[in-house]
């Protein structure tokens, strides 16, 4: 049977401490990649994918998210009164219909997976995915896409995208125990969140893409505090493994930044930019000269 799967959570309730001072006054969602801020290469993510509804987990402080995605109605007017039409449509594309989008409060910051938790009265009984806004990943079929074209294909069960990483850094991540390797695909056995330094069960990271079963939000109600004292998404979709049901790891084609960092975030403005056709000539220049005077001055 093909499934369908068209709400999809946004788990936007982080204070992203990380990049203060500048999120003091904006939400890290709102950080810009070169023109656009990180929500919405997520939420662009997402309706590739097929994605109708829309549901936010937010914060305190994170109005200016719901008003990104309003309609601007004095902004247009006046882009409409200059002919500027460029600018409008791509200003056009930001909005969402009435009701496309809902907002959770996550009231107190218990973890990810009480995060996920808190959307769990608009889920309801199908199967719905998760997308981590600071995983920015430049694809050519976008990764929420692949992946549920292949949850279509194998008809069930839990996914998470996932991708090697360097053995040194596993315990950032959740870290998937292969079953059996089927290239694209990976039956999953078991997963670890942040597992201690020298005991990830492979170097296969789960990536912020997730398709989940209702079931692995009735398995959040329990609360379990597990790494960090948080309560983590990859320990309730662990238990569905334990309890007989399949979990796929799924190797996406494309590359994944994490915007979550200084320094991911720089290398994806850097990958973007380049992308970017009217950008990359210039940009690609003052990177040649960057590289030129280090050397130099090494
Ligand atoms: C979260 C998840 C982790 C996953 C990671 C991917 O961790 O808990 O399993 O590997 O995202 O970016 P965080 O980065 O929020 O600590």
């Amino acid at each position: 049977m093909k499934r369908r799967v068209t709400k999809a959570v946004f788990p936007v309730a982080g204070l992203g401490t990380r990049f203060l001072p500048a999120t003091k006054s904006i939400p890290k969602e709102m950080m810009t990649l070169v023109d656009r801020p990180l929500i919405q290469y997520a939420i662009d993510e997402a309706r590739a994918a097929g994605i109708t509804d829309f549901i936010f987990v937010t914060a305190r402080g994170k109005s200016a998210l719901e008003d990104y995605f309003d309609h601007a109605p004095e902004l247009e007017g006046a882009l409409r009164r200059v002919g500027k039409t460029e600018l409008l449509e791509m200003l056009r594309a930001t909005n969402m219909d009435s009701g496309a989008i809902a907002y959770v409060r996550q009231n107190r910051p218990l973890g990810l997976g009480h995060a996920v938790w808190c959307a769990r009265r608009l889920i309801g009984n199908e199967p719905f995915a998760v997308i981590l806004t600071d995983d920015v990943i430049a694809a050519e079929t976008p990764c929420l896409e692949q992946m549920v074209d292949a949850y279509a294909e194998i008809g069930g069960g839990n996914m998470v995208a996932a991708m090697e990483v360097a053995p040194a850094r596993a315990s950032a991540y959740g870290v998937l125990a292969i079953d059996k390797d089927m290239g694209s695909l990976v039956a999953v056995r078991g997963m670890v969140e942040k597992p201690a330094p020298g005991t990830a069960p492979s170097n296969l990271a789960v990536i912020g893409r997730y398709i989940l079963t209702p079931r692995v939000l009735n398995n959040l109600t329990r609360m379990k505090q597990g790494a960090g004292g948080e309560i983590q998404l990859t320990d309730a979709i662990a238990e569905e493994i334990e309890r007989g049901e399949p979990v796929w790891g799924f190797r996406f084609r494309g590359q994944r930044f994490d915007c979550g960092s200084k320094a991911g975030f720089l290398q994806a403005t850097v990958a973007f930019g380049l992308a970017r056709e009217d950008l990359h000539d210039e940009l690609r220049r003052y990177l040649h000269t960057v590289v030129a005077l280090q050397k130099a001055a090494e």
